[in-house]
């Protein structure tokens, strides 16, 4: 290749960035309900372990192969370790396009969010009734048109180039998201439920533990931090070689953990304060981002009339920074791989994504068919399927290959070189003896354990 590729615009471009890749809906939709699901405390615990021991160490083999290769997943892992390793970029462009596929639909729940709380704003506040969230789910036509609009506005942006935009949107949007977070937080805190919400997320009862449960919090640590498919390859082709590919590993971690942890102690003491809360997310969890962070706005929080429909704009945004790097990721290896030009790939990429995205959408009440069979105990209907199956399977598979490749098979002096200044600290020989025994031994192990359906408790 004899262009030179773009870089980032400066070290806090590619640290912002790669943040909004990695705050989504990860952090503010599905951390908080995946960790009520799991009883809080021991679920947190073991998600703070699995981000720290094998969230930084692969972050860092991620970016670290993207900025040696100075190519997209695929292509790089072929000029870095020969043929047979592209397996490992495949494996993640088909988990970018199956997560793709149905964080579309929930992605699509924020606009409405915003178009609801733009009309309470307006007309005052009406607690919803109880069921309102199952209604909405069961309505195909209302499903499948926010939906799609979410998957016209990635389309857009991807087709468009990430190029500039990107990195400015996330300069102006990031530090937004987090004041409003921070807000909310503050609000959430002078609540009575607080004291039980702390207790539920940070008093670890080992008991509730199982072998799924650990699997869960690892595969919640990949799909939060944008890990196992290569998200990070990408944008890491593109930052500069002065930059330390550590210390930005430790600021996105931070921050994106930092992010889901907020999000989660607002949305537990809220339901832990306001009486009939929890039996108004009709039976399932899956809509708290949705259902309970208005009431706070709304009855609680000085100003909350104006900054609800300001935070679901932010969530929308949050996402979409997510679902351009997923969508950049497949259509990267469309103009790589068979030369098209990016508009044909991000239409065809779209329209195969979008096939999926229709029947995630029908999956969560309007079609019982979609909705009802359960291929994972607990994981009923389409999108729940998709999303364990990515999250769980395919992203820590990714993220095996990628600790392995870059543990045992590229040389220690490249790694080493690359990591620059970090390479020759002290450190360094634990982040490797992470990468490559820690990560791939943990990892391995669980998959075992679940597929051997081990229980530990
Ligand atoms: N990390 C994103 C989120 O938390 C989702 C994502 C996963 C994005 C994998 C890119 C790659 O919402």
């Amino acid at each position: 290749m004899a262009m030179t590729r773009a870089h980032w615009g400066s070290r806090l471009g590619f640290v912002l960035a790669a943040s909004g890749s990695a705050v989504g809906l990860g952090n503010l939709w599905k951390f908080p309900y995946v960790t009520w699901e799991n009883q809080g405390g021991a679920f947190v615990l073991v998600y703070l372990a699995a981000v720290v021991l094998l969230g930084v160490p692969i972050m860092t083999a991620e970016i670290l192969v993207g900025r040696r290769a100075q190519l997209s997943p695929v292509p790089a892992f072929e000029k870095l370790g020969g043929g047979g390793w592209s397996a490992v970029g495949w494996l993640g462009v088909a988990a970018g396009g199956v997560i793709q596929s149905y964080y579309m639909v929930i992605a699509g729940w924020s606009l409405w969010s915003f178009y609801q709380c733009a009309g309470w704003s307006l007309g005052g506040y009406t607690s919803p009734a109880d069921g309102a969230f199952g209604e909405f789910l069961a309505n195909a036509p209302l499903q499948l048109s926010l939906t799609a609009t979410f998957t016209l506005a990635t389309a857009y942006i991807v087709w468009r180039g990430i190029g500039g935009g990107i990195e400015t949107a996330t300069k102006i949007m990031m530090p937004l998201l987090l004041a409003i977070l921070l807000y909310l937080l503050g609000t959430a805190l002078l609540m009575d439920g607080r004291d039980q919400a702390l207790r539920m997320l940070f008093l670890p009862d080992f008991s509730t533990l199982r072998a799924s449960s650990l699997l869960e919090a690892v595969g919640q640590a990949f799909f939060s931090l944008s890990l196992g498919l290569g998200a990070m390859i990408t944008y890491g082709s593109y930052i500069s070689k002065e930059e330390s590919i550590f210390r930005s590993s430790v600021a996105v971690v931070a921050l994106d953990t930092a992010v889901a942890l907020i999000a989660a102690v607002a949305m537990f003491t809220i339901i832990f304060s306001v009486e009939g809360l929890s039996e108004s997310l009709s039976g399932s969890t899956v809509g708290m981002l949705f259902v309970t962070l208005p009431e706070l706005f709304y009855t609680q929080m000085p100003g909350g009339v104006l900054l609800a429909p300001a935070f679901y704009v932010l969530v929308a945004a949050a996402a979409l920074s997510s679902t351009i790097s997923l969508g950049e990721v497949v259509v990267s290896l469309f103009i790589d791989r068979m030369g098209w030009t990016r508009g044909k790939a991000t239409l065809v990429a779209t329209g195969v994504v979008f096939l999926g995205s229709i029947l995630a959408a029908l999956s969560v009440g309007a079609v019982p068919a979609l909705s009802s069979f359960e291929l994972f105990a607990g994981k009923a209907g389409v999108l729940s399927t998709l999303d364990h199956v990515a999250a769980n399977l395919l992203l820590p598979l990714g993220g095996l290959g990628t600790t392995v490749f870059v543990g045992w098979f590229l040389g220690r002096e490249d790694v080493r070189e690359e990591l620059g200044a970090f390479g020759q600290s002290a450190v360094f020989s634990v982040w490797l003896w992470l990468v490559r025994v820690v990560a791939p031994v943990a990892i391995t192990a669980l998959l075992i354990a679940v597929f051997m359906g081990k229980d530990f408790s």
